[in-house]
């Protein structure tokens, strides 16, 4: 299902939710969204939050839900309860690359890593439940820099055929600190007979480019980057159908980001339930601010603020401030 040269948003907790979708497809949209992590034992208990989390607009053919959770039996119920209630919905992924210690500590996320007997079972149980739809896995190198334990678990995980993985190039310590390491995904590459996506640090045409150029990868992924710049995979799209027109080393458009705010406050009031509200809008402004001159000034106010309406008028406020700051151009 993924054609060559697909551009893919990341799944992003906290970010990457209807709302984000909504903004992203009004700039043009992505090729297909991975949705933020759901839990899949929380899925199951249909905690209060698990109607907005199952919210697949505005283009459930396009996207992927992400599930995490440690136990087999949890995951396979899970993927089967998503798909009979979003049929439409493109596909299921697991999450395998996740290091935050309350994640690793259930055996979920990158704890799947280590847990080679038990990944036959659990790919052999999704593909089942998945026929028709995608079925992917997302991972990182590992908790370590050892080359033997990768590949041990793609070992297990090539017979489960997966439709494609995401390969992030870096260990558990590593965080966002070091570079990706391009050499592996070479690797990863090699090893799989589906395809695999490029994810991590895309941040420039400059590194695009290069990435394509020097490693060719059938499909990448985006996740900060587009978190800052969601109009960032139709600009890719059009660079991509015509590169010679590009006579810069970067992306740039005119942005008006006083309508971008406007966007993302409407539908958070709208869409987003009351408790959640708060960390959605600090999320936002964490990745707005580096658009912005007084960027850091403003994320200390939003992040100070007591209620998600309070934050709200901050961002609103702002352009009121420095009208300057309304339009502007936005590069890559
Ligand atoms: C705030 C935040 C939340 C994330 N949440 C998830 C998640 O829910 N599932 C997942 O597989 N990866 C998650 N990631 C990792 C990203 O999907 C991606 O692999 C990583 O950010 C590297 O890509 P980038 O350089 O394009 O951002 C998250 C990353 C960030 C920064």
């Amino acid at each position: 299902m993924l054609f060559k040269g697909a551009l893919l948003s990341a799944p992003m907790a906290s970010v990457t939710d209807v709302v984000f979708r909504e903004i992203c497809e009004f700039y043009g949209g992505a090729d297909y969204y991975i949705t933020e992590m759901i839990s899949a034992p929380a899925l199951l208990k249909q905690g209060p939050l698990e109607t907005y989390y199952c919210n697949f607009s505005p283009a459930p053919e396009k996207t992927i839900a992400q599930l995490v959770g440690g136990r087999v039996s949890d995951l396979i119920s899970a993927a089967e309860l998503l798909l009979s209630r979003a049929p439409q919905l493109a596909g299921i992924d697991i999450n395998m690359g996740c290091s935050a210690p309350l994640i690793m500590k259930k055996r979920a996320g990158l704890a799947w890593m280590s847990r080679l007997d038990e990944l036959p079972g659990l790919l052999n149980g999704l593909r089942d439940m998945t026929r028709g739809k995608s079925l992917s896995l997302k991972f990182r190198i590992g908790l370590t820099d050892d080359e033997e334990a990768l590949m041990a678990f793609l070992e297990r995980v090539i017979p489960g055929l997966p439709d494609f993985v995401t390969f992030h190039g870096r260990t558990k310590k590593d965080k966002f600190s070091r570079n990706v390491r391009w050499d592996l995904f070479d690797k990863v590459r090699e090893a799989c007979p589906f395809p695999v996506v490029a994810n991590g640090d895309i941040s420039s045409l400059y590194r695009f480019s290069a990435l394509h150029r020097l490693h060719d990868p059938h499909a990448v992924m985006m996740g900060r980057s587009a978190a800052q710049s969601p109009w960032l995979f139709s600009e890719l799209k059009a660079y991509m159908e015509n590169p010679g027109t590009v006579k810069t080393p970067c992306l740039s458009r005119s942005v008006d980001f006083s309508s971008y705010v406007s966007l993302f406050t409407g539908r958070l009031f709208s869409l987003v339930p009351e408790p959640l509200r708060k960390s959605r809008v600090e999320h936002f402004a964490r990745y707005l601010s580096p658009n912005l001159f007084w960027g850091n000034h403003l994320l200390n106010r939003v992040s100070a603020a007591r209620t998600a309406e309070e934050a709200a008028s901050f961002m609103s406020e702002y352009f009121i401030k420095h009208p300057e700051e309304k339009i502007k151009t936005w590069s890559y």
